[in-house]
């Protein structure tokens, strides 16, 4: 089984690659302007989100893991504590989660997903929290499998096309 440790600044290539494949998967629906617009604009807004690419995110923006097989990247979980604004619970956020492509089945999207709940329960928090495309099947199998329910869906509709 692979290790997980901190996010470095060599990560941030493969971060950002897994980060891009997955939104593009989201955003299968989109235009290809809206999917170029993305690809555009993802380097530098992920940037700015995390922070710094040489440090990886701190303080309120969470903490960045990385799945490390072999001293190669090979998936991450970036956590975020938070406040609910309903319940007034302490949760953590899973703000994104991905395993490269070439080592998905093999149990360490679970692993990564414990990692989060071990992280949370560490912390003395409330629940686990994140969003999942209604048609990622696979992410939904794990989270269901590890106990998480649907809480909230979000609607859209478009007004051109
Ligand atoms: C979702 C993701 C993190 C799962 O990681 P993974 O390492 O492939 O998953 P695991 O090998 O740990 O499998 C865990 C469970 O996922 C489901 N699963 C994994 N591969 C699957 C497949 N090919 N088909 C259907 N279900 C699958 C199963 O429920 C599996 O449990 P099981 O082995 O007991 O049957 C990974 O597929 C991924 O990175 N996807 C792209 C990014 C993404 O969608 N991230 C989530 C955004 S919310």
């Amino acid at each position: 089984m692979p290790s997980i440790r901190r996010y470095r600044g060599d990560d941030w290539p493969s971060f950002l690659a897994l980060e891009q494949e997955t939104g593009l998967t989201s955003l299968r629906y989109a235009s290809q302007a809206e999917r170029a617009a993305f690809l555009a604009r993802w380097a530098d807004d992920l940037s700015a989100r995390i922070g710094s690419r040489e440090e990886g995110p701190g303080g309120d923006k969470g903490t960045l893991w990385v799945l490390d097989e072999g001293g190669q990247f090979a998936g991450h979980l970036w956590l975020v504590k938070r406040d609910d604004p309903l319940t007034g619970q302490r949760l953590l956020w899973v703000t994104s989660v991905g395993v490269v492509a070439r080592h998905r089945s093999r149990g360490f999207g679970r692993e990564l997903m414990k990692k989060a709940l071990d992280e949370a329960a560490r912390e003395g928090l409330d629940s686990v929290g994140l969003h999942v495309d209604a048609d990622n099947v696979v992410a939904r199998k794990l989270y269901e499998e590890m106990g998480f329910e649907t809480r909230r869906l979000q609607m859209r509709r478009a007004l051109r096309r």
